[in-house]
């Protein structure tokens, strides 16, 4: 019984099977039992080698049933363990950083040094009203930038802000004089796109409003504002323009990044880069527009394309380049 019971044991290969082996020589009906039972027909003197016997071997079916036993669990616990494996590892593709487009990057710079200089950041919306774009701009009825060819209008009375100058009208309506702020932020105008030109682009505008306030301090401030963003060596060029909401009025050059004034074709030939800003003092209708009296009070002003200071600043010489999203582009910077 004993050989045959641990032939069987050994031999077993699932925990229910070993189950059944117990129950056949172990159990209430099992050969060892039959055995234990029939002693009763053994003499007195063989009864007790026989049990000694029987338990013995008992002993020895029960010990190989537990080891056995607990090799079959062990095994069927691997093999689950096999099967639910999960590979960790797999997984431990780096997450990649990103970082901050260049044009924000530039927004950013700019802001951080006008602050500096005292401005505090204002901030307008990109849908306007033709009142503050352009009416209380002093922009003439007559004026070509009202066109329809020019301005994306919502209705008769709403647009999508062709400058950030009505910032200038919101900012001196709610805070007064005297006032130092700058505001950034998306513009558009349904121009064709070229490598100058995109129908939404970025501006930063700049307002100062105070007690003797004079065309001398623009300069001075748009001077120091350029050494500082591109650097001492660069020169500036003021040329008088028109702006319907400032008196007199420039618009500002600054010396090629390429060639440094030499001429190249990148400036085709000028040595000086594209027009990168318009700026003026505020005419004396836009402050009484938003109830600063002129007598008192005067001011100036100052509008950029952030996307052409990028441009100059990283020597970026496609403005589509800002907006496409294009991961080889913006990992450069
Ligand atoms: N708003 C003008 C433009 O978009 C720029 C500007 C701002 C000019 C402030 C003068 C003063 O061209």
């Amino acid at each position: 019984i004993e050989r045959e019971s641990l032939d069987q044991i050994a031999d077993c290969q699932s925990l229910e099977a070993l189950d059944k082996i117990r129950v056949a020589s172990l159990g209430k009906k099992g050969q060892l039992t039959g055995i234990l039972k029939g002693m009763g027909k053994l003499s007195p003197e063989e009864r007790p080698k026989m049990g000694a016997l029987a338990n013995e071997v008992r002993e020895r079916i029960e010990g190989a049933l537990a080891d056995k036993k607990e090799k079959l669990e062990r095994d069927k616990l691997n093999q689950q363990l096999d099967k639910e494996w999960i590979d960790i590892s797999l997984d431990k593709k780096q997450a990649r950083r990103g970082h901050i487009h260049p044009l924000s990057q530039t927004k950013e710079e700019l802001e951080d040094l006008f602050v500096q200089m005292g401005f505090i950041v204002y901030e307008g919306p990109e849908i306007e009203s033709v009142a503050n774009n352009f009416d209380a701009l002093n922009a003439p009825m007559s004026h070509p930038s009202r066109d329809k060819t020019d301005t994306f209008y919502i209705d008769d009375t709403t647009l999508l802000r062709t400058q950030t100058s009505p910032v200038q009208i919101r900012a001196m309506k709610e805070l007064g004089a005297p006032l130092r702020m700058v505001c950034s932020g998306r513009v558009f105008r349904p121009d064709d796109v070229d490598d100058t030109h995109s129908p939404m682009f970025h501006q930063l505008e700049g307002l100062v409003v105070d007690e003797k306030v004079s065309m001398a301090n623009l300069i001075h401030t748009l001077d120091v504002f350029i050494h500082e963003m591109f650097g001492q060596d660069m020169q500036t060029r003021y040329r008088p323009h028109y702006f319907p909401f400032t008196e007199p009025s420039t618009e500002v050059d600054v010396t090629c990044h390429a060639c440094h004034g030499a001429g190249c074709k990148a400036c085709h030939g000028t040595g000086w880069s594209m027009e990168l800003l318009g700026a003026g003092m505020v005419h004396p209708n836009v402050l009484r527009n938003c109830g600063i009296d002129p007598e008192k009070y005067s001011g100036f002003a100052f509008g950029m394309g952030i996307d052409r200071i990028a441009m100059v600043k990283y020597g970026i010489s496609d403005i589509r380049l800002l907006f496409d999203n294009d991961e080889r582009f913006l990992n450069q910077f």
